[in-house]
């Protein structure tokens, strides 16, 4: 891969957020890794190494078969893929139906792939014995939301003793795209350290059907809120405008899993925005950090724009408004939101909800840092528990 070195870097505290790097080249065939002026060419058995490391979750709600298995196509061999599903068990076994398709492609391919229900109650079990019962629900079982997802492939990925972690919606219409996110989350770690990286992708644009005629979208409606909001937050603390951060709630992203043991977790689709505000609280130098030594670490959030466009299923306006709310709540939740940007992110959801909008955003549900997991108990959970009833495994 030929990548552009960042052009810009905002620092915060113990925390670099570096400008949007291009991607020059997919495939810059083999060699040697180095830079040449502005652009830094990294062969592909470096990508490889880190993907050998690399776990891609897969979070799955209710999509179409056929669409979870060009995910799966596009995902290069090297990586171990977690399937997270919380698709229904009834009427119609929607989880079953997956888990078939799955394991019919996994005979063709040979590819290592580790399927789970969110819903298993071993992997309940595994949560309420490491003492971390933020994440069960009523029924006693893990929440629904696909941060909750999340959350359960991290862990995987740390069971299968993965150093990195990647994550690709299930939703995607073409496979090639999903294969280009993983090559820049791998070029993202070969750029920088292995342990202290966030790579999050941009990207580059997103068609649609305007009067007949292809047009390729740069910006998502929930993407152009949060990155706003964010930049904001960032320009009150710097004193200097800035337009640095153009991946506020990038579902394609990248972290070692070691960093994302550090993070909290917000709800739902809250999760990619409270990051990069749990970042900032942590690393930012802003308030007083849980952990002193934190600051003395470098953070690095690399945002690299791809070169595929982005298709995936489209779920509707109210999903997207209420996308757009739960990002803003956690910025405006923050204990680092300034009362301004309270108001400009309240002015906002005025003029989206008009009558509809409450006094106050609602916060959303916050879960703990998985620091806050015993680990090693909930390792041993899953270990017993290998089987969780609905899981298949190919490591
Ligand atoms: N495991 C699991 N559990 N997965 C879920 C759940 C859940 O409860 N809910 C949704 N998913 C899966 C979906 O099947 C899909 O693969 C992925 O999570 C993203 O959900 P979508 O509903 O397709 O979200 P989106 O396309 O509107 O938003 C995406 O892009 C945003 C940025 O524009 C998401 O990745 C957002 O998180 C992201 O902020
Ligand atoms: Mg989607």
């Amino acid at each position: 891969m030929r990548i552009e070195i960042p052009r810009e870097c905002e620092r915060i505290g113990s925390l670099q957020i570096y400008g949007l790097q291009k991607v020059y080249e997919l495939d810059a065939g083999e060699g040697i890794h180095g830079q040449d002026t502005v652009i830094e060419r990294i062969p592909s058995e470096v990508l490889y190494d880190r993907m050998r490391e690399m776990a891609i979750v897969v979070p799955v709600k209710n999509e179409r078969l056929k669409l979870i298995e060009g995910v799966l196509v596009g995902i290069p061999s090297p990586c171990q893929v977690i399937v997270v599903s919380n698709s229904p068990r009834g009427p119609v076994d929607r989880f079953n139906l997956e888990k078939e398709a799955l394991e019919n492609y996994g005979k063709f391919t040979g590819k290592k792939i580790m399927v789970v229900h969110q819903k298993d109650p071993g992997l309940a079990k595994a949560f309420v014995d490491a003492g971390y019962t933020e994440l069960i629900d009523e029924q006693g079982l893990v929440r629904s939301g696909k941060a909750e997802g999340m959350i359960v492939g991290t862990l995987m990925a740390k069971w299968l003793g993965k150093k990195y972690l990647g994550f690709v919606d299930s939703d995607n219409y073409f496979p090639g795209a999903v294969l280009e996110y993983v090559y820049e989350y791998a070029a993202g770690f070969a750029m920088n350290g292995s342990t202290n990286t966030f790579v999050r992708i941009s990207w580059h644009s997103k068609p649609k059907i305007m009067e007949s005629s292809l047009f390729f979208a740069k910006w998502g409606r929930s993407s152009v809120n949060s990155n706003m909001m964010l930049n904001r937050l960032l320009t009150h603390f710097s004193g200097f405008e800035t337009e640095i951060v153009k991946t506020g709630n990038a579902g394609e992203h990248a972290l070692s899993v070691d960093l994302a043991l550090k993070l909290e977790y917000a709800a739902g689709y809250a999760v990619e925005t409270h990051h990069f505000i749990n970042l900032l609280e942590k690393y930012g130098g802003i308030i007083e950090p849980d952990d002193p030594k934190a600051l003395q670490e470098k953070i690095t959030i690399c945002q690299i724009e791809s070169r595929n466009p982005h298709m995936h299923e489209s779920k509707g306006d109210d999903h997207v408004e209420d996308m757009i709310d739960a990002s803003l709540s956690v910025i405006y939740h923050s204990p680092l939101c300034p009362e301004l940007l309270k108001r400009e992110i309240m002015e906002n959801v005025r003029q989206r909800r008009g009558e509809e909008s409450p006094e106050e955003i609602a916060p959303v549900r916050m879960y703990p840092s998985l620091s806050k997991l015993d680990l090693d108990t909930f390792l041993a959970g899953c270990d017993e528990a290998l089987n969780f009833g609905a899981t298949t495994i190919r490591a």
